[in-house]
């Protein structure tokens, strides 16, 4: 049977970040709560020139040649943090990138699920029809508001995939096991930029619908832990994939230890990012692969997407070739060059946006060196501009 998966793979975060010592002091707070209990280190601070749009984009360009342009027949965008109400995102990425029109091009919402639920749709597309491609992002912008418990666990960025047959990267296998149920954990109103959440009853959920898929997924398929090399888990901060290793094995168990330590490395770039909503779980997917020296082809990997409200799933894939440094040296290097803002920075820049009407606005872009930036509004249009001598 033809195998089917992750071919190409991409990340892009804006070029400010925030320290959470820094954040903790003003706070008030124990810094070993932020960097110990929330498993965090650094948080970044989406310039207002990105969007979820022009994130994607950025996420994208590196990888895609004009033959994979030419050969994408879907464009899926799962966001929670759409640029419209109507028009999708994946329309204006297509344009951004040149991708071909002979194509479907849709977004998809159901909080941190919606890139999860674009990779499924993606392979089984790619099953039926082996000669085409499927581009999936998941971007987000993760806002709880200032001075709020959710503050630490904000970020932001995009993962963005090509989905292809005979894939480079991992195989993703057939069958997955998912649960769904209407849950007020965490919800954003279409009134707000920011999210409200219920932070201790959704950590519960999360837990009980790991639980709930893991097991069924064990059962369906007759695989054991030991089968799996990593798993790897939808990472709102990071502490949540120790709480779930926990939740299912005990702490001074063996595989509790193999595993945790394979976690490390799946952490390492999301610790340093902080919560991209629908990307986390594809940020630690390329931290594992950038990370992690001791995995090899055929390992299998088990993922756990969740989305508040609230959608679980598990599903697993097998490596098909290991190359840790094409994977870590660009995202160190991205990271790297980031701009460390003051939290009085980083209060005032959370600030700025378009103006909620709809008139002409125009944003300083001097500031952001990615290649897509987002330069303002023009009679009602969002205007996205390509600078193209300013590669990231
Ligand atoms: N040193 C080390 N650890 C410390 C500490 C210190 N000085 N002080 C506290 N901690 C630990 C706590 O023991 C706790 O650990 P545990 O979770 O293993 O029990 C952890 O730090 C967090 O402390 P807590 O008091 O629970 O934090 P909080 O009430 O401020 O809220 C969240 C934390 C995560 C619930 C909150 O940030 C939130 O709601 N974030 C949003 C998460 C989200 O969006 N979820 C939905 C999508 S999946």
């Amino acid at each position: 049977m033809i195998e089917v998966g992750i071919d190409k793979i991409g990340f892009y975060t804006s070029n400010y970040y925030l320290d959470v010592v820094d954040l903790a002091k003003a706070r008030n707070v124990d810094p070993n709560k932020y960097l110990i209990g929330i498993g965090q280190k650094k948080q970044a601070v989406i310039n207002p020139t990105q969007d979820a749009v022009t994130m994607a984009a950025n996420a994208s360009i590196n990888f895609l040649t004009e033959q994979d342009k030419q050969d994408i027949k879907m464009i899926i965008f799962g966001t929670e943090t759409g640029v419209d109400n109507s028009k999708s995102a994946a329309v204006y990425l297509q344009n951004l990138l040149g991708i071909n029109k002979s194509s479907k091009a849709f977004e998809i919402k159901q909080a941190c699920y919606g890139a999860t639920a674009g990779l499924q749709i993606a392979c089984d597309y790619v099953r039926l029809h082996p000669d085409d491609k499927v581009l999936v992002v998941g971007s987000d912008i993760a806002r709880y508001g200032i001075k709020t418990p959710g503050e630490i666990t904000q970020g932001g960025g995009a993962v963005s995939m090509l989905v292809t047959a005979n894939p480079e990267i991992i195989a993703i296998n057939e069958t997955s096991t998912f649960y769904s149920e209407d849950i007020m954990d965490f919800w954003r109103p279409i009134y707000s930029r920011n999210a409200l959440v219920d932070g201790h009853y959704s950590n519960e959920i999360y837990l009980q619908f790991f639980q709930k898929t893991y097991h069924e997924y064990l059962q369906q398929t007759g695989k054991k832990i030991d089968d799996f090399a990593a798993l790897l888990f939808h990472l709102p901060f990071t502490k949540m994939g120790i709480k779930g290793l926990k939740s299912i094995l005990d702490e001074d168990s063996d595989e509790y230890k193999r595993l945790l330590e394979h976690f490390e490395n799946a952490r390492n770039f999301n610790a340093n990012v902080g919560n991209l909503y629908t990307g986390s779980l594809y940020l630690s997917f390329l931290s594992l692969i950038a990370n992690d020296h001791g995995l090899k082809t055929g390992d299998l990997i088990g993922f756990f997407s969740y989305g508040s409200g609230a959608q679980g799933e598990f599903f697993s894939g097998n490596i098909k070739n290991i190359d840790n440094d094409k994977y870590r040296l660009p995202i160190e290097n991205m990271l790297s060059k980031r701009k460390k803002l003051s939290v009085a920075e980083y209060e005032k820049i959370y600030e700025i946006t378009l103006p909620n009407d709809n008139s002409d606005f125009e944003f300083d872009i001097s500031d952001d060196k990615a290649r897509f930036v987002l330069t303002g509004r023009k009679n009602g249009h969002l205007v996205y501009e390509e600078q193209s001598d300013r590669m990231l």
